[in-house]
């Protein structure tokens, strides 16, 4: 039988205890123009160049046409308890003859270190493999970034490689380590490697 190609053309809103993702919208420019405002933000994704109010509007159509694009899923992490947004989490690279896509996440300094990341990392993951159907999913970390290596760790990526001098950020090269998760690993534990697998005892 063949199976129908994955693909993300339905974008859905992911709730969690802590924080919602939910489709982008053109308004979360002016929000995420804040979040890469700040120089960490900035050398933590490896994003060069400046950004001024005139990248507003360009950022603003970027945003309001992430609905029409199937081979990607851009969602807003939203604070549940105040409704702000707090960053973003997006899947992209599809690669549909695969069943693999790439993943990044980037919040702003009043969302880091409050377990937003890991519940966000964990939602989009659960639904890329339990409803989209993707068998890998893969990210790229900078050998500076240890709270996100351990955030991705926490919930299941395995390191897989070094991408040598991958960055060259203020004169200096920096390597990028390559993780990814599998279906199976994430059947075996949902986001939660640390709880060893409940092995049932044979029949008697
Ligand atoms: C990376 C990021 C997604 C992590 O999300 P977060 O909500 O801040 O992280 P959480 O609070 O969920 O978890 C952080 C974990 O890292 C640990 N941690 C924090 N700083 C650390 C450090 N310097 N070294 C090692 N571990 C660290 C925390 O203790 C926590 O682990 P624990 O739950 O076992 O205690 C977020 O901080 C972010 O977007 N940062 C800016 C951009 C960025 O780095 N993006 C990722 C690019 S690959």
């Amino acid at each position: 039988m063949i199976r129908p190609m994955p693909d993300f053309r339905e974008k859905p809103v992911l709730a969690g205890e802590s924080v919602v993702l939910r489709p982008v919208i053109a308004d979360d420019a002016v929000d995420m123009l804040e979040v890469l405002a700040d120089g960490d933000v900035l050398r933590l994704t490896g994003s060069h160049g400046t950004l001024s109010p005139d990248d507003l509007e360009p950022m603003r159509e970027w945003y309001g046409s992430r609905a029409e694009h199937q081979d990607r899923l851009d969602l807003a992490v939203v604070d549940r308890a105040t409704n702000q947004y707090v960053g973003e989490v997006v899947l992209n690279e599809l690669d549909a003859n695969n069943n693999s896509c790439s993943f990044r996440i980037a919040l702003g300094a009043r969302g880091q270190d409050r377990g937003f990341g890991t519940e966000a990392t964990r939602l989009v993951l659960r639904y890329a493999f339990e409803r989209v159907g993707l068998h890998r999913i893969s990210l790229e970390v900078y050998a500076f970034n240890p709270r996100a290596r351990r955030v991705y760790e926490k919930v299941g990526f395995k390191a897989e490689g070094v991408l040598r001098d991958a960055l060259l950020w203020e004169g200096e090269r920096f390597d990028a380590h390559v993780m990814s998760i599998l279906a199976p690993e994430w059947q075996d534990h949902h986001g939660h490697p640390e709880i060893p697998v409940q092995k049932s005892s044979p029949a008697h």
